[in-house]
């Protein structure tokens, strides 16, 4: 089996690749570094020609308004090019990601949708770190607990996904970690591994958003993303779900041993 797999370079894709190469599937990387753009529709056939099934997830925040659009006529144009299985990354409790979700649902194809909690990874990969490595994290959590997965276990459930036949077709998976953490529980463990203090500084979405466009995100862009926020924290994710040990027959990664790995390859040193 053929699957592409977008988003190759980044978080999840990068484990969806190598976990898909270790059950033995063909891996087709896809990102801006191999060709593959997703505003560049020019470049979809070339990545979509001969492969079975697709790993999609969209680099903009799912619940984007432009995100629905293209994944819509990426799954369409997969469709066309005989893609059977489409496996959509998705923001768990996230309303405004349901376009991108029904545009999936409505391809034709077998389709999987994988509502992800928060990633215990965006403490080491992407753009908190650079906070982080100041000594702080500046967010708008305020002490509402989520249940952080480690992307691996998303890499994992997605390969079961496309390997199990039509198993998983039609079907929403909400994936989280074995347990709930307010942001300032889970720096305080980081802090402990890592033998350093890193404070958590609450701030209002709104206050956020005003941060990001001070880093030159568009305005437009920032409204988008304080109005996910102020829902997407306000306590609706804090309960864990079975979805992973349903699937993979196992207990999610702890967060202790996502820490305790990064903290020992030296993410959060001094
Ligand atoms: N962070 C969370 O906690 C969380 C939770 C649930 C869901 N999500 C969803 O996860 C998605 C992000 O996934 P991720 O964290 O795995 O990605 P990521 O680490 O942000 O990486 C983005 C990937 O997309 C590629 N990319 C960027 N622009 C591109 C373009 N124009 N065309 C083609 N490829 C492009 C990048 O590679 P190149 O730069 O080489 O192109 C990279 O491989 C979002 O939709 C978000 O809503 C996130």
């Amino acid at each position: 089996m053929t699957v592409l797999v977008t988003g190759a370079s980044g978080r999840t894709g990068s484990r969806v690749a190598a976990a898909a190469q270790a059950a033995g599937l063909t891996v087709r990387a896809a990102s801006r570094a191999t060709g593959f753009d997703w505003a560049d529709r020019s470049t979809w056939a070339a990545a979509l020609r001969g492969a079975d099934a697709a790993y999609l997830m969209h680099p903009a925040d799912i619940g984007h308004p432009s995100a629905a659009g293209a994944i819509g006529a990426l799954a369409g144009e997969a469709v066309a090019h005989g893609v059977r299985h489409l496996v959509l990354l998705s923001g768990r409790g996230e309303d405004q990601a349901r376009p991108a979700e029904e545009a999936v649902e409505a391809s034709g194809a077998d389709w999987t949708v994988v509502r992800a909690a928060w990633f215990a990874q965006n403490f080491s990969e992407g753009p908190l770190v650079e906070g982080l490595r100041q000594g702080e994290l500046v967010f708008p959590a305020g002490e509402v607990a989520e249940p952080f997965i480690d992307v691996r276990d998303i890499a994992d459930v997605v390969v079961a996904a496309l390997t199990a036949g039509d198993r998983y077709a039609s079907r929403t998976l909400e994936l989280t970690g074995p347990r709930p953490l307010s942001f300032r529980e889970a720096l305080a463990e980081i802090s402990k591994a890592a033998g350093r203090d890193f404070a958590y500084i609450p701030v209002s979405a709104r206050e956020y958003g005003e941060a990001l466009t001070g880093f030159g995100i568009p305005p437009e862009e920032a409204a988008v993303l304080i109005e996910i926020f102020e829902t997407l924290l306000d306590g609706r994710n804090s309960h864990v779900t079975a979805d992973v040990r349903e699937v993979l027959g196992r207990e999610p990664r702890d967060f202790a041993d996502f820490v305790a790995e990064a903290a020992a390859a030296g993410t959060w040193g001094v």
